[in-house]
């Protein structure tokens, strides 16, 4: 039997296929430390969890309308609106299970075949996945680390022109942790207009920054025409199995936006979505308290890896992963990747997971104790030292 290029043409994960792997290993009694995962390791937020178990003996339990719960559709946008200073309100926004819908969703509503779309390289992979399963033309922005991983702008306005259909962006980025400056969105909206092409803001990290506030192109006078401004649940109140995405687009896109969702998946978990409102609307406390968490465990992790030899690691800006520089070490990538896993039981991703320009460099993600830090910092040493006598 044949398949169609849409489905063949989809790539997968290397987080998943990770994780798959670990799975394995921890069935046959290995330990692992996992430094691979993309997911805070904090429980959610009780009253969070409180409010969902307070929907389902409610009642909430059937379909919601597809674009949301009425209250979730006030919520999401009214945060949106705050966090972002900008004026948006229900009509433009839309509720999904998770920030994956979405940007499939939201490139299928503006790409054709062979249009340009450029994305971060190294990135999160969804995007050059979905793009090449449009039969769209995935042009890679490679983010440096000489350049913080930010964009370099003079090279962006190299790579667009009037093909490109849109460009992605995602700040805090996953996996450097690299942070768009006011300045590079300033930059990026400029191109948008002179090439009449959509942004893609992928934010669902806003919420994680450390030394400076978060920025969002949205909030450029005149961008939110062409503007897809995603955040979801997942990351910042540790719900990734919850699968919360929302999003605020142009009016005209929403429409589009909730035909699909008529025909995908109907309508996102009616009892989750109280959810969203209860974390939106309700104490932050447990999101202060994770950031507390994270800034410790930013300051362990890229300590510890810049004293392994072969490693120089970048302090990130955003997010909860480092990207450190191993080619010193002599090795590639996976190959080092794979060597740590089998010979320590720690867990990582290679920097070529996240494409082409990720080579040369490994993902840690700090979503796991101080104390795990430090240890498989410690085997990871140890194991190199061997390898050296
Ligand atoms: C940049 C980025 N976007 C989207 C997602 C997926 O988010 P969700 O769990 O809401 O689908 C992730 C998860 O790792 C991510 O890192």
């Amino acid at each position: 039997m044949k398949y169609s290029n849409a489905i063949q043409n989809l790539a997968g994960e290397g987080a998943f296929e990770v994780l798959a792997k670990c799975k394995k290993m921890e069935a046959e009694g290995r330990e692992i430390i996992h430094l691979q995962i993309g997911e805070p390791d904090f429980d959610t937020p009780k009253n969070i969890s409180e409010a969902a178990i307070k929907a389902i003996k409610n009642g909430e339990t059937h379909y919601s309308p597809s674009g949301g719960t009425i209250a979730a559709r006030k919520a999401a946008p009214e945060y949106m609106a705050k966090t972002r200073n900008i004026d948006v309100g229900p009509k433009h926004t839309i509720i999904m299970p998770g920030v994956k819908p979405i940007i499939y969703s939201t490139m299928m509503a503006t790409i054709n075949p062979g249009d340009e779309v450029v994305v971060p390289n190294p990135g999160y992979p969804t995007y050059e996945s979905v793009t090449n399963s449009i039969g769209a033309k995935a042009i890679p922005m490679h983010l440096k680390e000489e350049k913080d991983f930010r964009f370099d702008t003079e090279e962006l306005k190299q790579l667009v022109n009037k093909n490109t259909k849109m460009l992605v962006i995602n700040s805090p980025q996953n996996p450097t942790g690299g942070v768009l400056t006011k300045e590079d969105l300033q930059v990026i909206y400029e191109l948008a207009e002179e090439y009449d092409f959509w942004v893609l803001a992928d934010e669902i990290y806003s919420r994680i920054v450390y030394d400076h506030p978060f920025q969002s192109i949205g909030s450029i006078p005149g961008a939110l025409k062409r503007s897809i401004l995603i955040d979801g649940m997942s990351k910042t109140y540790a719900m990734t199995g919850w699968r919360l995405g929302f999003v605020v687009v142009p009016e005209e896109m929403a429409k589009y936006l909730f035909t699909f969702a008529i025909n995908n998946f109907s309508c996102t978990n009616t009892f989750a979505q109280a959810g969203i409102v209860e974390g939106l609307t309700g104490p932050q406390d447990d999101v202060d308290k994770m950031m507390v968490q994270f800034k410790l465990r930013r300051e362990a992790i890229v300590k510890g890896l810049n004293e392994i030899d072969g490693f120089t690691c970048h302090k990130p800006q955003g997010a909860f992963y480092v990207f450190p520089n191993i080619t010193k070490t002599g090795y590639k990538s996976q190959e080092l990747a794979d060597m740590i896993l089998e010979e320590t039981g720690v867990a990582c991703l290679a920097g070529t997971c996240f494409g082409k320009f990720g080579e040369g460099y490994l993902r840690f993600s700090y979503a796991n104790s101080v104390e795990n830090i430090e240890k498989a910092i410690k085997l990871i040493k140890e194991m190199l030292a061997k390898t050296k006598d």
